[in-house]
């Protein structure tokens, strides 16, 4: 089993996030930590215990970072609504938050692999309090090899805490980064979502949110399906060989004028520096879903 403490701010494709490592034999998943980024870090850490709750996942739930380093807070509640979550019915909480600060918790639970699904706030602040040498590896969906989602070139990961982004890349532990490229091939078709309906009351809140994502994302980028971009951080952990990477140097755009968020991924080498990233190319989609209803069936 791979231990693992698992950062993310839910979040439809979080939540999922969260039943696939949860549900899946191979992760020994620790902790969940939860930064703001989709949501205000209260909706975010809430939406955490009602999956949970949902699920009856009883790992320890902490909450981290507020607000970006250095900038205000942007929230993406035009893609997952005013709660962070929206869509289905949760039941009442059965599980709580713990007192100690996220980063407190990642590093009472290193050596592990940290998944990191949010900004990166919570990430660069553990680095920065508690150095690298304890963390074996992180595996974090942002970025991009092409385009963005928020703005033309920017991923909403890394567009709402860029600096924190630039810590984490620059800090030389091992990062493999799961990014728009791969993910916008994870698409959660009718066919996927029937699935999960069929897995009893926690398939069915799934199905919902899925049908929520749709919704937003064809109003917002004319998708027919939408991405499950999370998860796949999380598969990439669960069997490597689901995801291609290659090696590539990966700057971290602070301060352009349009750019801001951006990841320059250079692939060709053209910039003479060092790889600091695996960089994720290509996705097994198939095995991916396969991997997804499965861990959703054991948590039913
Ligand atoms: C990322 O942004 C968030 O809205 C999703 O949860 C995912 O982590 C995709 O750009
Ligand atoms: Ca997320």
């Amino acid at each position: 089993m791979i231990p693992a403490v698992l950062d993310c701010d839910p979040g439809h494709d979080d939540a999922i996030a969260i039943l696939l490592a949860a549900g899946s034999p191979e992760i020994d998943l620790r902790a969940i930590t939860t930064v703001a980024a989709n949501q205000t870090l209260d909706k975010v850490t809430l939406n955490a215990q009602r999956i949970c709750s949902a699920a009856g996942i009883s790992v320890p739930i902490a909450r981290g970072c507020a607000r970006p380093l250095v900038r205000p807070l942007y929230v993406a509640e035009d893609i997952h609504g005013e709660s962070g979550m929206d869509g289905p019915a949760f039941g009442s909480i059965t599980v709580d938050v713990v007192e100690d600060h996220a980063i407190d918790v990642i590093h009472r639970n290193m050596p592990a692999t940290l998944v990191a699904t949010g900004a990166l706030t919570n990430v660069a602040a553990y680095l920065t309090r508690y150095g690298t040498s304890a963390v074996r590896e992180i595996v974090l969906m942002g970025g991009s090899t092409e385009r963005g989602n928020t703005t033309p070139y920017a991923e909403f990961n890394i567009y709402v805490d860029p600096e924190a982004a630039a810590i984490v890349f620059g800090s030389g532990v091992p990062i493999t980064m799961i990014g728009l490229n791969v993910t916008h091939q994870a698409l959660v078709t009718p066919g996927i979502v029937a699935q999960l309906n069929e897995l009893g009351s926690l398939g069915r809140i799934c199905g919902d949110l899925m049908t929520f994502f749709a919704a937003t994302y064809r109003e917002v980028f004319g998708f027919e399906a939408p991405p499950l971009h999370d998860p796949v951080a999380v598969a990439r952990v669960i069997d490597p060989t689901l995801v291609t990477c290659v090696e590539a140097f990966v700057g971290i755009e602070t301060t352009g004028t349009f750019t801001r968020g951006a990841t320059v991924v250079d692939l060709h080498g053209r910039l003479g520096r060092p790889p600091n990233a695996q960089v994720a190319v290509g996705l097994d989609v198939d095995r991916f879903f396969d991997l997804v209803v499965d861990a959703v069936r054991r948590l039913s």
